[in-house]
């Protein structure tokens, strides 16, 4: 069909839709979408069972799983929000901040969504590109605000590269940022952190009114597929994010679930315990083979593989597991099954020749 007589917005018609990790064959292993091997935690798929009145709307407001939150976080609960996860928080908070002629500064390489959000907001990106060890370079983007800057997200620990920011370094960022401009600081790997230097969102909500964190129930807990995302912040700015949302799109079974993970925190702490332990003997091990990986803290490890990223992403496709390519610059494998570590470092030792002594190699951007 060529005739298009409908006006799609100029900027939206050459935006590409959300290009999800690929789907692994039943053989695979999908290492691609930083998903939970593990199933739900015990009891949360009786307590989705149990909501079965699907001829009703949930509640629009999700107020049970603010309250828990809210109780949790020592806030109010108009200091939660709950939404069909936390990229629709993302698009609702620059929805609310930001529009035509405004900017949203973002670290570069980062999560894959936000140049969409930014553009759907109709507002501009500015990409402040990662430092060379893969982590946000914090004093670029401290001074890449302008008169224009509405929003600046700061994404800890740093999907797909891997390192966090530290309490000290987001410190010194807040104090370079006016308190007009909302920092987001979506920490949607936070429960994997166990670099006791990493910054703590939740804890500095007083300290700066600007700041909105972001969480996730879709990671640690295992809830991809429910869609349950929450953010913490000022009951006005959170107010304005609500206004924007796509009312009574948080299900009573992504509410239910929700509910049952957080009274399941000891089995959740297991988990995520082992996880993070073994995304630590994979990180030891691919740098022991020669790879220069960047401080991981998420569940997930970035190889710099440069220009040879398609081919090397072919040879784990070849050896059973899916991994995220991000040509030129590298690979991101999530943390999965026990089983597929040894396929995982076996391919990595048959590339690392030929990728890290070559100048195939770039800086980790
Ligand atoms: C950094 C980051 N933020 C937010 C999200 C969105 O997660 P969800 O919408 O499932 O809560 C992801 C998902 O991959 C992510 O990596």
């Amino acid at each position: 069909m060529t005739d298009q007589p409908v006006h799609i917005r100029p900027e939206i018609a050459i935006l590409p839709a959300y290009k999800q990790g690929r789907q692994a064959a039943a053989d695979a292993f999908k290492l691609s979408s930083n998903e939970n091997p593990f199933p739900p935690l015990p009891g949360v798929i009786e307590a989705v069972q149990a909501q079965t009145a699907y001829n009703r709307y949930p509640d629009a407001t999700a107020l049970a799983v603010r309250a828990v939150l809210a109780n949790r976080f020592g806030l109010t609960v108009d200091e939660v929000h709950v939404a069909p996860g936390s990229v629709a928080i993302l698009h609702e908070l620059a929805k609310a901040t930001s529009g035509p002629g405004d900017e949203i500064v973002y670290a570069w390489r980062s999560f894959e969504a936000y140049p969409g959000v930014v553009t759907v907001a109709g507002a501009t990106s500015v990409q402040v590109p990662n430092r060379a060890d893969g982590g946000h370079d914090l004093d670029a983007m401290a001074a890449a605000v302008t008169e224009r800057t509405r929003m600046v997200i700061v994404c800890t620990p740093n999907n797909p590269t891997g390192p966090i920011v530290t309490g000290t370094e987001f410190d010194d960022f807040m104090a370079g940022v006016p308190s007009t401009v909302l920092v987001v600081l979506d920490e949607a790997y936070a429960e994997f952190v166990t670099d006791p230097d990493a910054v703590r969102g939740a804890s500095l909500l007083e300290r700066y009114p600007n700041l909105v964190v972001l969480r996730t129930f879709s990671k640690a807990y295992g809830l991809a597929g429910l869609r349950v995302g929450y953010a913490l912040g000022p009951a006005y700015v959170l107010d304005a994010v609500r206004a924007c949302a796509i009312p009574l799109s948080v299900t009573a079974q992504g509410q239910a679930a929700a509910l049952a993970s957080l009274e399941r925190e000891a089995e959740l702490l297991a988990r995520v315990a082992e996880l993070a332990a073994l995304r630590d003997r994979i990180v030891a091990e691919l740098r022991g083979q020669g790879w220069d990986v960047p401080d991981a803290q998420g569940n997930f490890v970035w190889l710099p593989t440069g220009e040879r990223t398609a081919a090397a992403a072919e040879a784990f496709e070849h050896a059973g597991i899916i991994v995220r390519a991000f040509a030129p610059e590298g690979i991101r494998i999530s943390i999965g099954e026990h089983e597929a570590v040894e396929k995982l470092l076996e391919t990595a030792r048959s590339l690392v020749g030929g990728l890290t002594t070559t100048a195939d190699a770039r800086p980790i951007r």
